[in-house]
């Protein structure tokens, strides 16, 4: 019934976590690949192609050299691989500074590309590898014999190349990590949510099915005293002509089925009543030791007929803050109950006595008792252990759902004792 709320629920859940996980991940990589672009772009910094000269000291003899030349160094300086073609503005090799054994046409390749898209700083594969390049012009530091210093640009150029394999590497670790904690994640998230979301709906869904059972239950019970009224009614269209003095029969019949209807429709709003949570209770205190002796007495007429033996215990003049209408009618279902399922001749005991925080209030009776698995489920609505039996004297197993329903609501607690074939003890106790 609930599945559609639920897979809403769950599919909002998961899409809000969902989003601020890739969200989250996306700022990662966005940071990373940034931090890992400017260490590329610190690397090819243009300063590396300022060149200090002492003028008057003369041109540097290799310079001279048309011939373009191989530096060799063992490593690089920074630790990073890198090499730098030196190129004329023609792009024509002068100088080629590497720690590398690379064959000369890579390099000449390499300058080659470099030079021809040298308005970007871009990448190259060579050698099985990744570079990333960038052309700058440069720049002559002179200082002069007389101590004056500036700088001059030179119609010459520095191309550095660097290899960024392992940066790219790095970024791909990162993105296939974030990538597969993602998708984990999303997975558990998904069990995790499917889980809180089925247990956010079991209460809902409980409830709903309690309120279905009850509407089922209902109708049912108004069928029988609805049943009787018609087949007695039947009885009495039969026989028109007959005087009503010798149709009584079918008139107490109908009675008896008005009054079994008005007994469940009331029982029926008495407990609408007590389980709707804005229905107010009207505590005052009031002499709770007087009501219980008032519903006793008003019990003596059937406990008489029953040969039933009464032992009360009940401490005098006991004042509660609660509310006393109701407080009497728990009193007298549970009094009703003891009567109805004792045994002939059998025994009632009646208590009530405060303790610090409470008052206690038992009722025990003997007879066949509950048994122990329906103990359980007796302040279960339309609950009756027998359900038969009870057809016949009119219960409708709504008592003790009352009763608990208003002990509830005052803030109380209600429970059942029993031992099979020897009694049974309702108890329940109010605060004071
Ligand atoms: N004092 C009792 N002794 C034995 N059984 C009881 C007692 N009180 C209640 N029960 C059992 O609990 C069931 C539910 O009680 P209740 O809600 O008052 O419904 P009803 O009395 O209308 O059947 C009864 O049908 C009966 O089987
Ligand atoms: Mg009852």
């Amino acid at each position: 019934m609930f599945k559609k709320l639920r897979n809403k629920f769950l599919i909002l859940n998961m899409s809000m976590t969902s989003a601020v996980m890739i969200a989250a991940f996306a700022v990662i990589y966005i940071i990373s690949y940034n931090n890992i672009n400017s260490e590329i772009a610190k690397k090819l910094n243009p300063q590396a192609g300022m060149q200090t000269v002492i003028e008057g000291a003369g041109v540097p003899d290799e310079l001279k050299n048309s011939k373009p030349k191989t530096l060799n160094r063992r490593f690089s300086p920074d630790g990073t691989y890198s090499f730098i073609i030196q190129v004329d503005g023609n792009g024509r090799i002068i100088e080629i500074d590497s720690p590398f054994d690379l064959p000369e046409e890579t390099y000449n390749k390499a300058a080659e590309i470099a030079w021809n898209n040298k308005q970007s700083s871009s990448v190259v594969t060579l050698e099985g590898k990744q570079w990333r390049y960038a052309v700058n012009q440069i720049n002559k530091h002179v200082i002069q014999e007389n101590g004056q210093s500036f700088t001059v640009e030179e119609n010459k150029y520095q191309i550095i190349f660097l290899d960024v394999t392992t940066y790219k590497e790095t970024l791909f670790q990162l993105l296939i990590t974030l990538l597969s904690v993602g998708l984990i994640m999303i997975i558990a998230i998904f069990f995790i949510s499917l889980y809180y979301a089925n247990r956010t709906i079991k209460p809902i869904d409980e409830a709903w099915e309690r309120q279905k059972q009850f509407v089922a239950d209902a109708s049912h019970e108004l069928k029988t005293p609805i049943s009787i009224i018609n087949a007695n009614y039947d009885a009495l269209l039969a026989n028109k002509e007959e005087t009503i003095e010798s149709q009584i029969k079918w008139l107490e019949y109908i009675k008896i089925g008005t009054d079994r209807m008005t007994k469940l429709i009331n029982d029926l709003l008495s407990l609408a009543k007590m389980e709707d949570v804005s229905f107010p209770m009207h505590k005052v205190p009031f002499n709770i030791s007087d009501a219980v002796n008032d519903v006793a007495l008003s019990m003596e007429a059937v406990m008489a007929e029953k040969e039933i033996k009464l032992i009360r215990s009940i401490e005098p003049d006991i004042v509660v803050a609660s509310d006393p209408e109701r407080i009497k009618q728990v009193v007298t279902i549970l009094f009703d109950n003891a009567v109805k399922y004792t045994n002939q001749k059998g025994q009632i005991d009646l208590s009530l006595a405060k303790s610090k925080r409470h008052v206690v209030f038992s009722i025990k009776n003997t007879g066949k008792g509950i048994p122990k698995e329906d103990l359980p489920r007796i302040f279960d609505r339309f609950y009756r252990v027998d359900p038969a039996r009870s057809q016949e004297t009119g219960s409708y197993g709504l008592g003790l759902s009352i009763a608990k329903a208003i002990i509830d609501k005052l803030d109380g607690e209600i429970h059942a004792e029993s031992v099979e074939n020897e009694y049974a003890i309702f108890t329940f106790t109010l605060p004071l």
